[in-house]
């Protein structure tokens, strides 16, 4: 019987992840476990710095982006001395079980903690980026998906309205799942996503064609693409076809706040619901997941190796559908 278990949120924050807590602490409450919250994710669990959670502390978040618990990229958890602190703060607690919600980094850093203290530990997937495998929509990709649609939707007006060709940049160090998405949706005329191979000649001839059409073209470029991001692309496009009217406009941090949709709070919940289940069952170094509806383990070595990969129907979908 498991009696105590640890939860921390690391990395980028994403919407969802207060709904995920509030899963974790509420399914541990019904089964008579004790939760403590780690602050600022490993940096917490170095400092020992931490909350007691109960039934009552995770009331009226569920709607909230962000996380409640804070979350950093703790420089310090990657030095073995941290690391070590880290490990002996979960000795100190007796701690039966850890609940990590993270991206890959976090998961990295879970493996590191499992050799050197053997309780369960599982992972939730939350990060913006969806670039995990083991599940289809990672807590808080929905909604950053959500909020480039609405804002490209804005930007259409106005360039709509003036005749202008946009480049708007969205998040997505490694990852052009964001991007991907949200071209399709907002109707984007073009896309450029880090596994995509660059090839500004094929753009510039795309942009040609435009001349003859007096309408908004509106190009989504993912922030790791190889041509260096939205300013970049802009240069190239200025350089070659100077007549068009250009503007470039760099999303940013928007896309990781806000509340999160609806169904990134049933997934969330879903996610945290069975990521104490899996504990309670003897799980270890896995990611819970939810693929086709149903709920996944992915161990965190698989889960930390690939990235989700582009759905080819989906980039043939923007090709044809944009052109
Ligand atoms: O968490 C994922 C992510 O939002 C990436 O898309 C982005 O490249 C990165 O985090 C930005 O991180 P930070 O806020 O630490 O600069």
């Amino acid at each position: 019987m498991i009696k105590k278990i640890g939860l921390l949120t690391s990395g980028g924050d994403s919407p969802g992840m207060n709904a995920c807590i509030r899963a974790v602490v509420r399914t541990a409450v019904h089964y008579n476990i004790e939760t403590v919250g780690f602050i600022r994710g490993f940096e917490g669990l170095i400092d020992n710095d931490f909350v007691k959670l109960g039934r009552e502390s995770v009331s009226g978040i569920i709607h909230r982006g962000g996380t409640t618990l804070k979350t950093a990229r703790s420089e310090r958890f990657l030095t073995d001395k941290g690391l070590g602190m880290a490990v002996d703060t979960l000795f100190k607690h007796e701690m039966e079980g850890l609940v990590i919600i993270g991206g890959d980094g976090s998961f990295r850093g879970a493996i590191e903690m499992s050799k050197l203290i053997k309780i369960p530990i599982v992972g939730c997937p939350g990060t913006i980026d969806n670039d995990l495998v083991g599940t289809d929509f990672t807590i808080g990709y929905d909604t950053a998906i959500n909020t480039v649609v609405e804002a490209i939707d804005k930007i259409r007006d106005t360039a709509e309205s003036h005749d202008r060709i946009f480049v708007v940049e969205v998040m997505g160090r490694d990852a052009g799942l964001i991007a991907l998405r949200s071209a399709i949706a907002s109707g984007a005329e073009a896309l450029l996503v880090p596994e995509l191979k660059h090839d500004s000649e094929n753009l510039i001839e795309k942009i040609k064609t435009w001349r003859s059409t007096k309408s908004s073209k509106i190009i989504v470029v993912a922030e790791g693409d190889e041509s260096g991001g939205a300013f970049k692309v802009a240069e190239i496009i200025k350089k070659h076809c100077p007549e068009f009217d250009l503007r470039v406009s760099v999303l940013g941090h928007i896309q990781r706040g806000g509340n999160p949709t609806c169904m990134e709070r049933v997934n969330a919940s879903i996610i945290g619901f069975n990521a104490v289940k899996a504990i309670m069952k003897g799980h270890s170094n896995e990611m819970i997941g939810i693929i086709n509806k149903k709920v996944s383990f992915t161990p965190f070595e698989k889960a930390v190796k690939h990235h989700q990969a582009l759905n080819s129907d989906l980039v043939e979908l923007i090709e044809i559908l944009g052109s």
